[in-house]
């Protein structure tokens, strides 16, 4: 018998009762994405038992919609879940009965460890699947344990696992490359159709600002800078959005964060750093992939108005605005978009060949390493 454990989606702290705390907006989502995911990997528990709280009860019901499943509430998923409410629960099913039941830490967690001596934690929105094979009181197998980061990436790239997917997901463009390329550099490009509803949150944030303070610099000045705002604020957004061209606007207005990168241009009082643009690049570079693990795509642009970044945020003149950026994850969803750019996204990413660029002996002179 295959077992789905379940723990609930972000819920919000407070409320009346514990019992009526409901998911979050993003709880939500995270669920449904999750769901979609679910889906896409083929489970079809014949049963979703879920805890009557509020949240459990929403988890279950996302779930229930996507795979097209009833839902029950059970007492016994409730606070105290454990192998008796199992057995209880799955009395009288053959073997190959799929089972899903969702509830909450700690029994989640313990009820796993009993079934499968395996310590995990299941955190918010995880998923457990274990086989039983003798009754529930033998051993079990843990097949496997999806993080609810797990399944953001799963949504965002089509594993060749999940190659009869149904979801919406955005289509990839994928660069033909004749050599080998680390997955996140295959996969990085500038999109414009970003997806409006959807923020970043702020340790997704952190953690693209980061990537960005860990660059490379010369002499490990760290010459960048970074103004950003995130869409949350929308005064300070719309005022970032000012600085940024026309023609970059009607993209960059779904940004779920904006922002300006900065270069500072002396390595001392007077003497110039001819590094400084070079190093904030990298840090820019560095940021992207970064982001794109967290499934963010960042889109840089030379057009924006560096003076008047200047002079709205006072930036002093030994710096050097060098470019705004947009983070944003992707959508399907490009009606918002003008046919240019509907085009856009969908074109092939071109590159110059290796032989145009790479040079041995002499000034264009194709290395003889090439193919
Ligand atoms: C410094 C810089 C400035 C850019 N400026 C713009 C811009 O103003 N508008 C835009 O749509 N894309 C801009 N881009 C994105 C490039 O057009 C894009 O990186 C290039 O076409 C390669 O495509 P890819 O990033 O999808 O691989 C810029 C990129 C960089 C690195």
């Amino acid at each position: 018998m295959k077992l789905y454990f379940v723990r609930h989606g972000i819920a919000e702290d407070m409320a009346d009762s514990d019992f009526t705390r409901e998911l979050t907006p993003r709880g939500r989502r995270r669920v449904a994405q999750s769901a979609q995911v679910m889906r896409r990997l083929g489970l079809r528990p014949q049963r979703i038992y879920s805890s009557p709280r509020l949240r459990s009860r929403q988890t279950a019901e996302v779930i229930a919609a996507a795979l097209d499943r009833p839902a029950t509430l059970a007492d016994e998923v409730n606070f105290g879940f454990d192998l008796d409410d199992i057995s209880s629960l799955t009395r009288g099913l053959g073997h190959d009965a799929e089972v899903m039941f969702v509830g909450h830490n700690p029994d989640m967690s313990r009820v796993v460890h009993q079934l499968t001596g395996v310590n995990v934690s299941m955190k918010k929105g995880g998923l457990a699947r274990v086989d039983v094979y003798d009754g529930i009181a033998a051993q079990g197998e843990l097949v496997w344990l999806i993080a609810p980061k797990v399944f953001d990436a799963l949504a965002e790239y089509d594993a060749p696992v999940l190659a009869v997917s149904a979801l919406p997901t955005p289509p990839q463009k994928l660069p033909e490359t004749p050599h080998t390329l680390q997955r996140l550099i295959q996969n990085r490009w500038s999109p414009v159709g970003f997806d409006r509803e959807r923020s970043i949150d702020s340790a997704t944030l952190l953690s693209i600002l980061e990537a960005g303070r860990w660059a490379a610099s010369s002499s490990n000045l760290q010459p960048w800078r970074f103004i950003v705002a995130p869409k949350e604020n929308q005064a300070e957004f719309q005022k970032l959005l000012s600085v940024i061209r026309e023609g970059n606007q009607p993209w960059a207005q779904h940004a779920a964060v904006l922002m300006i990168a900065v270069a500072h241009k002396f390595r001392g009082p007077g003497v110039a750093n001819r590094h400084a643009g070079y190093d904030l690049g990298q840090a820019i570079a560095q940021m992207a992939l970064q982001a794109l693990d967290h499934g963010v795509y960042v889109h840089q642009m030379g057009g924006f108005y560096p003076d008047k970044a200047r002079e709205v945020y006072k930036i002093p003149d030994e710096f050097e605005p060098y470019t705004a950026v947009a983070m944003a994850y992707r959508t399907s969803d490009l009606d918002h978009l003008s046919d240019g750019h509907r085009q856009r996204e969908t074109s092939q990413r071109e590159r110059h060949s290796l032989a145009d660029l790479v040079f041995s002996g002499a000034w264009a002179r194709p290395a003889d390493f090439l193919p």
